[in-house]
């Protein structure tokens, strides 16, 4: 069989990312029931970190342990890959060593580099333009709450960042409609909006975008590498606060996400992640399962 990553969405087909949602729900029951499942027994994944991280680093680490295996943290602050070793050597010699290999970096194209190098599958945990993992606990939690996300309506309310660009990719593979409402200047990937003109719409205003909507997600207004931009950034964003009055625009059965970190006072009121529609605390408990799928599905293929 020859190897897989997970750069994009798009790397998987509609029925494999089906099946992982599938299998991720099944994860977890053997997770809540304590049976134990340890097929990474005396296998590595190696977590490289150019970015800050809670919710990824923890749940592939703890994931990697649940399945049987370990896992190794490696930053470019006590690494060769912070000192400049090309990234095309890491890859051929760490992959050579573990058996999985996640990065969270900042262009796309290190991670293709790392990738196209790579004898070990390569896991996406965050780039600037996509953040795929993300997206397997996002629709894993809708359909734990509220089966099939095919056919419904999403709204993304904020920056068209790495998290609306695999929303994007979403829309696609799992067939429900996309309504982006952002300001002028803070469009998501144009090419990938084009390509799905199909599915996805851009508003300006996030009234319009939430109506009728299943899902509402947003995030935050200055992603990690744009610090800078903060300031801004909240004047550009000011009207693109989630609200539970927001949310009353969307359907009676409409959920909230966020991916968090989340700033409250910012992209959410200070009472949004209190509302009742909100899932976050499950959505962030959801990486720790649908990862594991993820890795069990890279290492040794659907489980039958
Ligand atoms: N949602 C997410 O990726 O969180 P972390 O930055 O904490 O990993
Ligand atoms: N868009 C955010 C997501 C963090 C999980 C960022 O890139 O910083």
């Amino acid at each position: 069989m020859s190897i897989r990553h997970f750069l994009t969405l798009c790397d998987f087909s509609p029925t494999e990312l089906e099946y992982l949602i599938e299998r991720a729900i099944q994860l977890k029951a053997k997770h809540r029931s304590k049976q134990a499942h340890t097929p990474m027994q005396g296998q590595v994944l190696g977590m490289i970190f150019e970015k800050s991280s809670t919710r990824t680093r923890v749940s592939f680490e703890a994931g990697a342990a649940q399945l049987g295996g370990s896992a190794i943290f490696l930053s470019p602050r006590d690494t060769q890959l912070g000192r400049g070793e090309p990234i095309e050597d890491s890859a051929r010699v760490l992959s050579r060593m573990v058996d999985i290999i996640m990065i969270r970096t900042f262009e796309h194209s290190k991670l293709e580099l790392f990738a196209k190098y790579s004898s070990a599958p390569v896991i996406n945990a965050l780039t600037d333009d996509y953040h795929p993992c993300q997206l397997l606990a996002d629709i894993q939690t809708y359909v734990e709450h509220r089966g099939t996300i095919r056919g419904k309506k999403v709204a993304w309310i904020g920056d068209g960042n790495n998290m609306c660009n695999s929303y994007i990719n979403a829309a696609r593979q799992f067939g429900f409609e996309l309504a982006v409402a952002c300001p002028e200047g803070y469009e998501p990937m144009q090419s990938l909006v084009e390509q799905n003109a199909d599915r996805v719409k851009i508003f300006r205003t996030p009234s319009d975008a939430v109506a009728g909507a299943h899902l509402v997600v947003t995030d935050v207004w200055a992603s990690m590498g744009q610090e800078q931009e903060q300031a801004e950034r909240e004047k550009a964003f000011a009207a693109f606060q989630v609200s539970p009055e927001l949310m009353n625009k969307a359907a009676p059965d409409a959920l909230f996400m966020h991916c968090l970190p989340a700033h409250r006072g910012e992209e959410i009121s200070t009472d949004m992640l209190d509302d009742q529609r909100s899932v976050v605390w499950d959505e962030a408990e959801n990486r720790l399962h649908a990862q594991k799928a993820l890795m069990e599905f890279l290492l040794y293929g659907k489980q039958v």
